[in-house]
């Protein structure tokens, strides 16, 4: 199997346990503007009718840009799961949604204005390939703009969790670590323009905004815990981390009972020249 194969076999096998896992554990998440991350996206391809999305899930993003607009939708992601909760979303019942890869996109030359992708684009190998594909089923002037994970803010749950995390995954037999996922490029502006301009992309505009997901932490260990990095941990090293995250994260922890959590995504945005 070559290594994009696996990577793309474990990502099919997690999403089958968990098909709505990123919308449930970051849809709640926060900008400082009371907005998500997936309402941030949409602003970026205001005013384009024909737009798909490239690793849709289980289609939330579909969903948010279906509202008050008579869009033509399409999504693909190589889970048929989260495909199937997409299709029992009553406003994408009219969007293409294809069980497909984003390196050999199933849709026609010229057939969108804009490619979104949430929290997907880092996560998918061959990435030149992918910049070619999503180029060439744009039309000229069409635009790509991605909400990319950027990490912990510091100081706070996350940060403190990334540390047990790494922790144990050092403890556990390679059996239980998941291969490195995606193109390291896509998570820095140069990396990422090094990527898209050979397929015809302009400069990217790259923000870096955080994403708050503060709350009792039974939820924020439920969003933290979501991470591929679990996906092959077994019950016991699971339970090992989420007793330390609990103990980790007392001290921070309100008056209130809130445990402070944030991540930071970046959004970028990329023109395909005319
Ligand atoms: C972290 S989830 C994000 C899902 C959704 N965009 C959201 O934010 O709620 C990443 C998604 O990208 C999909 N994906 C990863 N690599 C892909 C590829 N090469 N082609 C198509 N879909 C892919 C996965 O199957 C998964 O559904």
């Amino acid at each position: 199997m070559t290594t994009t194969a696996s990577q793309e076999a474990f990502l099919q096998a997690f999403h089958a346990e968990r098909p709505a896992v990123t919308a449930e554990a970051f849809g709640r998440g926060r900008a400082p503007d009371g907005r998500s991350s997936y309402e941030l996206l949409c602003e970026r391809v205001a005013g384009r009718q024909r737009v798909l999305d490239l690793g849709c899930g289980d289609g939330l993003l579909l969903e948010f840009l279906a509202q008050g607009n008579e869009r033509q939708l399409a999504g693909v992601d190589l889970s048929p799961q989260s495909l199937a909760l997409a299709r029992r979303r009553p406003a994408l019942s009219g969007a293409r949604l294809e069980e497909g890869r984003a390196q050999a996109l199933p849709f026609a030359d010229d057939s969108f204005d804009a490619c979104v992708s949430h929290m997907a684009l880092m996560l998918m190998g061959e990435i030149e390939q992918v910049a070619a594909e999503v180029a060439r089923v744009l039309s000229p002037g069409g635009v790509l703009a991605c909400v990319l994970g950027g990490g912990a803010v510091g100081g706070e749950a996350y940060d403190r969790f990334l540390g047990l995390l790494r922790g144990t995954i050092e403890e556990v037999p390679a059996s239980q670590r998941i291969p490195a996922l995606g193109d390291r490029r896509t998570r820095s502006r140069n990396g990422l323009d090094e990527v898209l301009a050979p397929a015809g992309f302009a400069a990217v505009d790259w923000r870096t905004v955080p994403i708050d997901l503060s709350g009792p932490v039974e939820q924020v260990w439920a969003a933290v815990s979501s991470l591929y990095d679990l996906g092959r941990l077994d019950g016991a090293a699971v339970e090992h981390l989420r007793d330390a995250f609990f103990a980790g994260v007392r001290d921070m922890t309100t008056a209130e009972g809130t445990v402070p959590c944030a991540f930071k995504v970046h959004i970028a945005t990329a023109q395909l020249h005319y």
